[in-house]
């Protein structure tokens, strides 16, 4: 099976292959209150224009999913709207090592942010899981500013929220993915997005399955699957701040 990773750029046409199709857009649920989700983050690349959701989940950090790399990618802290975007911060990328764009698994990436944000009313963290096992609340809601309706162009100026409820994990599939099920429930533009169960963030919206009429399985790479990782790569910026400086000392030279 090969799987279509599509991200919300401008022109369209199809987004499916085998019935596997990437998200883009919340579909049914409602517009969120202005700036009541602050960890929610616009990303945007600067040359295709392509977007993806993520979330800040530190002040330096950003997580979003791998298929959404690109090589000008620019990420927005505190949007409501779209239209309005505050400036940009630019990002290097580290998407997880194994992930393969024509394979699912390993959807996930952070984003390191060459200006840490600052933390404020409308820009704010969210909280990722402590351990792999740790039980998760079954309502969840999930985010973005995507498609409206699976089979038009309608992205969302405004962000948009939807509640979805957690499968089983034995009806998911892979170890590293949860999975959610309904009509309603993110789209094409909505990759990369938090799927947020209680208070804490668990899933990262990374593609959907049409399985029958009305029914569409979205899957998300669970995060509590790929904290060892994270925390590597948080904790770890050495590689980052030797480059910056070798940059600021080839500058002195
Ligand atoms: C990615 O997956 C494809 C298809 O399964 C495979 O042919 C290719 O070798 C993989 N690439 C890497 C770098 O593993
Ligand atoms: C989505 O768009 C199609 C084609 O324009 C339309 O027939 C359908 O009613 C729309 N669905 C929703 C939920 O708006
Ligand atoms: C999701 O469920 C909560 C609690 O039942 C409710 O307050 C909220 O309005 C729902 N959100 C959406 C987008 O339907
Ligand atoms: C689940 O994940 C573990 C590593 O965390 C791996 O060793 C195991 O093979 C995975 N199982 C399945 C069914 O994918």
């Amino acid at each position: 099976m090969s799987i279509l990773w599509l991200i919300a750029v401008l022109l369209l046409l199809h987004y499916c292959a085998s019935g596997v199709c990437m998200h883009h857009g919340i579909i049914g649920g409602k517009v969120s209150i202005p700036h009541s989700r602050p960890y929610m983050v616009y990303i945007r690349d600067s040359e295709t224009k392509a977007s993806c959701g993520g979330f800040l989940v530190r002040e330096d950090f950003v997580m979003t999913a791998a298929h959404c790399n690109k090589n000008h990618l620019m990420v927005y802290l505190g949007v409501s709207n779209t239209h309005h975007l505050p400036v940009s911060v630019a990002v290097h990328p580290i998407p997880h090592p194994k992930f393969n764009k024509s394979q699912p698994g390993h959807d996930i990436m952070l984003l390191k942010l060459e200006t840490s944000a600052t933390l404020n009313k409308i820009v704010k963290t969210i909280t990722l899981p402590k351990t792999e096992n740790e039980e998760i609340s079954k309502n969840c809601m999930v985010m973005g500013w995507g498609w409206q309706n699976y089979s038009m162009e309608s992205p969302s100026r405004v962000l948009k929220e939807v509640n979805v409820t957690l499968l089983d994990s034995k009806n998911c599939g892979p170890n590293d993915t949860i999975c959610t099920e309904g009509y309603y429930g993110p789209s094409l533009g909505d990759s990369g997005g938090p799927l947020v169960c209680g208070d804490v963030v668990q899933g990262i919206v990374s593609y959907y399955i049409h399985e029958s009429k009305n029914i569409y399985r979205s899957r998300y790479t669970h995060i509590a699957h790929y904290l060892p990782w994270i925390h590597q790569v948080m904790k770890n910026p050495n590689q980052l701040q030797h480059e910056t400086w070798k940059g600021k000392l080839d500058k002195l030279i």
